[in-house]
């Protein structure tokens, strides 16, 4: 095992044993795999136990010795049972992370086990075409204009943070001009970018990055649903303007991750074209709505955005570790990221490394083009409306309890409410909200997180699962009752009143 073949029939024997092998695990990894995902409400929500702890803190010597296949790969499920977040669980609620669809994983693995890259033509022409063809489609998808000319109307990346950082550096470009490449920000103008309060931290991490710093980024004042004030960003930038601050982007929040907020788009879009900002729609999660007809009123203004970030690995159903920039002119990724390369000639051919701030890597389109190709669009819409259906039926839930009190009408598939004693202290109540994530955690109930809303301690439940049914939501919610009924019986008077 492990060692050099020297002849092509002790290759075609090694081959044929490492195929053996591998098919042996493979079985093995679809049955753990089966378990896991056709019966997850078997497996805990979330459990991670000293042996995984220690594994971080003190990684196990390098293995010198050579293990057969079966009993590495039984080491890792051990470790992977033992230290494990059930996202494939019914009453998994946590950020925006789906139980990913099969078809997903499926082109995922191919993409591995061929070892394809779109990074250049040469390494991979199909995953190349299937690439430019899901951008496109994915515009299609969301009402977003394909990219014009030869080139794919976007890029794709590693997740939603990256994919912003690509965007603030197209805007920076086309504020400061193209020198700043060679030049850098010596003697630049201070520059301004804004958005919401309630706008994503991946922002001033890209302003950081890009060299601007952090204190480039102006917040923005929202209204009572968390929307940015129209009002307050013309006004923001006006005072900029007469300071002599250079406006970069305005970053508009299509489904915040707190409580789902869209900010209004077509408003916010008239500002920037008025006054030649780079609009930026930041879309990671909720952009996957934007094709609903439900949804319509509230993304309209997508359209005029000269860049947008979505996340597949959100709510498209596909698993961690793909985020997509789309933009209007494809042709400004290449201007922002010139690049030629001594190992892959220049033969005209559409390498997309030239398009972003990689060189080689994974493919992770092919797994979203059999989705799309498998359920179409109608189907993939259908599995969207029944998240906000089940997502307004939690709602409406939550409205006829009356030990519970809903943040406001969700929008999108993001609902939070709290438990709330009546006569108990604000603080309380907080306690009480903050224990309740902990506890229905603990004791399996569901993994929901907790939202601070303007110093009030929500439950916020993300309906991303896309086999959720009607009786899981009953659960989560009588799960919710039953158990703060338990621990305000239990936690003695209230200190205060609210
Ligand atoms: C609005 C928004 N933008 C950006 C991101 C960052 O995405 P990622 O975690 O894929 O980098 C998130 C993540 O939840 C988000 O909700």
């Amino acid at each position: 095992m492990g060692s050099t073949p020297r002849t092509s029939g002790e290759r075609e024997r090694a081959g044929a044993a490492e195929w053996a092998e591998f098919a042996a695990a493979l079985a093995e990894v679809r049955d753990f795999v089966g378990d896991a995902r056709g019966r997850p409400e078997l497996r805990p929500l979330f459990v991670a136990d000293g042996g995984v702890s220690a594994r971080f803190d003190r990684p196990s010597p390098l293995p010198e010795a050579a293990l057969p296949l079966k009993d590495a790969l039984g080491e890792l499920l051990g470790v992977l049972e033992a230290g494990y977040c059930n996202a494939s669980h019914p009453n998994y609620h946590a950020y925006f992370a789906a139980k990913p669809r099969l078809e997903a994983v499926l082109g995922d693995f191919l993409g591995e086990a061929l070892n394809q890259t779109p990074a250049a033509w040469r390494a991979g022409p199909g995953a190349t075409a299937i690439e430019s063809e899901v951008l496109a489609w994915l515009a299609d998808f969301i009402g977003y204009p394909r990219g014009v000319g030869r080139w794919p109307g976007g890029v794709v990346v590693g997740g939603g943070h990256l994919a912003n950082l690509c965007a603030l550096k197209l805007a920076r470009d086309r504020a400061l001009g193209p020198e700043i490449q060679e030049r850098g920000l010596h003697g630049a103008p201070p520059v301004a970018v804004y958005m919401s309060r309630e706008g994503h931290f991946s922002i001033p991490r890209a302003l950081d990055t890009l060299g601007h710093g952090r204190a480039a980024l102006r917040s923005v004042e929202v209204d009572e649903r968390g929307r940015l004030r129209p009002e307050a960003l013309a006004a923001a930038i006006a005072a900029d303007r007469a300071q002599g601050v250079v406006p970069l982007a305005i970053v508009a929040i299509a489904g915040t991750s707190g409580s789902g907020a869209i900010d209004p788009l077509a408003e916010i879009a008239e500002i920037a074209a008025r006054e030649r900002v780079w609009f930026h729609v930041d879309g990671a999660a909720g952009a996957a709505m934007a094709g609903l007809p439900a949804c319509a009123d509230a993304f309209s203004g997508i359209a005029g955005a000269d860049s947008l970030t979505i996340d597949p690995c959100k709510w498209l159903f596909v698993p961690y570790g793909i985020g997509v920039l789309l933009v209007r002119d494809g042709e400004s990724l290449l201007r922002a990221f010139p690049s030629s390369s001594h190992y892959w000639e220049e033969l005209g051919e559409p390498d997309l490394y030239a398009m972003g701030p990689y060189g080689s890597r994974q493919v992770r389109t092919l797994g979203l083009w059999l989705l799309f190709r498998r359920l179409g669009a109608q189907g993939l819409r259908g599995l969207l409306g029944e998240l906000l259906r089940l997502t307004s039926v939690l709602a409406d839930r939550v409205e006829a309890a009356p030990e519970l009190e809903l943040l406001h009408r969700p929008e999108l598939a993001v609902c939070a409410f709290r438990a709330r004693v009546r006569g108990a202290s604000a603080e309380a109540n907080n306690r009480l909200n903050a224990e309740l994530q902990r506890r229905l955690l603990e004791e399996g109930i569901a993994y929901v997180t907790n939202l601070d809303w303007r110093g009030t301690t929500y439950l916020r439940v993300g309906v991303n699962n896309y086999a959720l049914c009607q009786g899981d939501i009953d659960r989560l919610v009588d799960g919710v009752i039953s158990l703060s009924a338990r621990i305000a019986g239990t936690a003695g008077p209230p200190d205060s009143r609210e």
